[in-house]
């Protein structure tokens, strides 16, 4: 897969995670899991600079440090609309290099979108990133920011998207005709379509979606999953992957463990048939509901909406 003028592969890696706040984790075994998965075929990881204040940024640079195969792929701050250059900054002198900037959630109704849209475009200009991409930006809004670009093309739209919610099928099909990849975020649904039992990690605390898995719809969305898996010799991580690529998303799980990390792998050599990607599509056909970002949120002061993600630790 390619994003803009990026090589890609498959799948890649979200790095979250490493922000430590909305997710328990142990770091040495978190930084054993990412390095195996970099050294084994994955070539792209994303992160934030608000993923723990900066950390999860910092944790990417000493990954990338001796990988120069790998793109890099951060997030300005949506609360950040008035400070995008700054952020920018930032963001790669922690990193030390940024392939895809992208504007990580929507901007306050009251802000011109098409400032924000220029400058991402500025940031480009100025090499602190080779390619724009924005996050969390509906079919309407990914409309009327495609407009604004003068110089670049806005390469991707990061959304969520996995077998418990599927509302970004038509931002996929915009994608491929208009020419943007939709990354997908919490593509395993925060591992709610592949176990019973999570951890309580704050991540999960007020993910509607991962209590999607819970329903008799979702159970069967896990149960089919699950058979496929056990069919094929893989994991159910690696099956649900695999109907990313088969949908055309590109998707970027969050690992803690080197077998998660082992398990996500198994996805670059599998393809699904056309049988098993039917048999998730039926399955998950109640979850083809809802937005990617509900647009209510625009009308949230950006200052107040930061706030909340806070005090949600992300
Ligand atoms: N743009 C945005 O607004 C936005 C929002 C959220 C995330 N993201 C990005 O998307 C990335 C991925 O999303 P996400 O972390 O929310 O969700 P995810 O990738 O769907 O789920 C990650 C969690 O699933 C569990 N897991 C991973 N591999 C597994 C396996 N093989 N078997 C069983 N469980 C497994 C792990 O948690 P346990 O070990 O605790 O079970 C892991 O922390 C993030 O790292 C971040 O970069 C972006």
């Amino acid at each position: 897969m390619k994003i803009g003028s990026l090589e890609v592969g498959k799948i890649g890696l979200g790095a979250w995670q490493a922000g430590g706040g909305a997710w328990r984790v142990d770091f040495a075994e978190l930084k054993r899991a990412y390095e195996y998965a970099l050294d084994h075929g994955i070539k792209f990881i994303d992160t934030a600079e608000v993923y723990g204040s900066g950390k999860s940024e910092e944790f990417v640079a000493e990954l990338i440090r001796n990988r120069p195969h790998v793109v890099v792929a951060t997030k300005v701050a949506g609360s950040n609309w008035g400070r995008i250059l700054k952020s920018a900054e930032r963001s790669r002198r922690r990193i030390g290099r940024v392939d895809l900037l992208q504007f990580h959630w929507p901007p306050p109704i009251y802000v011109p979108l098409c400032k924000v849209i220029r400058d991402l475009e500025k940031a480009a200009q100025l090499g602190l990133t080779a390619e724009i991409g924005v996050s969390n930006f509906d079919a309407r809004l990914m409309e009327k920011a495609l407009t604004c670009t003068k110089k670049y093309e806005i390469v991707s739209d990061q959304v969520v998207y996995n077998p418990l919610h599927r509302a970004a099928e038509r931002l996929i099909e915009m994608g491929r005709a208009r020419g943007f990849v939709v990354i997908a975020w919490s593509p395993l649904a925060k591992g709610a379509v592949l176990k019973e039992n999570l951890g309580n990690d704050p991540a999960r605390r007020f993910d509607s979606v991962v209590n999607r898995a819970k329903t008799a719809e979702g159970r069967r969305v896990a149960e089919t999953i699950r058979k496929i898996a056990e069919t094929r010799g893989v994991s159910p991580a690696a099956v649900v992957l695999a109907w990313h690529a088969a949908k055309g998303s590109f998707p970027i799980p969050g690992v803690k463990t080197l077998k998660q990390a082992q398990e996500v792998l198994e996805a670059n050599a599998l393809q699904l048939s056309e049988a098993e990607v039917r048999a998730i599509d039926k399955a998950s056909a109640p979850f083809i509901t809802g937005t990617v970002w509900p647009s209510a949120m625009r009308y949230i002061p950006g200052f107040l909406l930061k706030l909340s993600f806070t005090l949600a630790r992300i």
